[in-house]
């Protein structure tokens, strides 16, 4: 199964070109899975809800989400993405999975990072798992974004409900979520695909330096793609989806099994 990311410096406001630059940075490649940065379409740093308002998407409609859809079905292939979008009058932080036939799955952020409790929503839905299929066979995929990483009880949820991948799109400010991803992937046994963005946003008085460097680690631990800071790149790499489930570290240990639930505190 050919899994990756795509890692690149969207320009605030101009979901426009923003999605040009995916397209473009998605034409040449071939994948099964890709995945996309937090906050794709928009960019991060808003002053105000005009902004915000501007810049996010209504999805059955949206023009990034359309574009999106069609490299999906050219591609036959399966795209995570982030996505500033409203709904209903409010703004949430989404996570979309976009399948070649069009359908679309969505994960609204949890876990809203500083500043974007000001502007967003939270999802107040339980992560899911989604199974996708392809001439790579079945694989159960979930999603997470960015700062949701810090709470261990998010990938567990999607590791607990089968997930084999954790797609995470990302706009990582803080230094060590990249290091971090490496207890994310073992000790839940599964790939991690943090996708994250680069540059530098200076609004409102506010500077923010993404970091880049997005991960890809594997069940037993490896880096199987590291992306440098500044680089807009995609990435890939073929997996074997399949030794995300064995949950063996050794013999007598399973990860699942050997939980002692009556022994923790939530
Ligand atoms: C973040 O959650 N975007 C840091």
């Amino acid at each position: 199964m050919i899994t990756g990311l795509l890692q690149f410096e969207p320009e605030f406001g101009n979901p426009k070109s923003n999605t040009e630059k995916i397209l473009s940075l998605l034409e040449p490649v071939e994948f099964d899975l890709i995945v996309l940065p937090e906050l794709a379409n928009s960019g991060y740093l808003f002053t105000s809800f005009d902004e915000l308002e501007n810049s996010s998407e209504v999805i059955s409609g949206s023009n990034f989400v359309n574009a999106l859809t069609e490299v999906a079905a050219k591609k036959n292939g399966f795209i995570v993405t982030g996505l500033c979008e409203k709904s209903d009058d409010k703004y949430f932080n989404s996570s979309l999975l976009i399948t070649p036939s069009g359908k679309i799955h969505t994960y609204r952020k949890i876990h809203l990072f500083d500043t974007e409790k000001k502007w967003f929503t939270p999802g107040s839905d339980s992560p899911a798992v989604y199974e996708i299929e392809g001439s790579f066979g079945k694989v159960s995929i979930g999603m997470m974004i960015c700062f949701d990483w810090f709470f261990p009880e998010t990938a567990r949820t999607l590791a607990l409900q089968g997930a084999q991948i954790i797609c995470h799109p990302s706009n990582l400010v803080l230094s060590y979520c990249q290091r971090a991803m490496f207890a994310r992937a073992v000790e839940n046994r599964v790939f991690t695909v943090t996708a994250n963005r680069t540059g530098t946003e200076d609004r409102g008085g506010n500077r923010l330096e993404f970091t880049g460097q997005s991960v890809m680690v594997s069940p037993k631990g490896q880096y199987l793609i590291e992306a440098g800071k500044n680089d807009e790149v995609v990435m890939t790499v073929e997996i074997d989806p399949l030794l995300a489930l064995d949950k063996h570290v050794t013999g007598s240990n399973n990860i699942f099994e050997d939980r002692r639930k009556e022994l923790y505190k939530l």
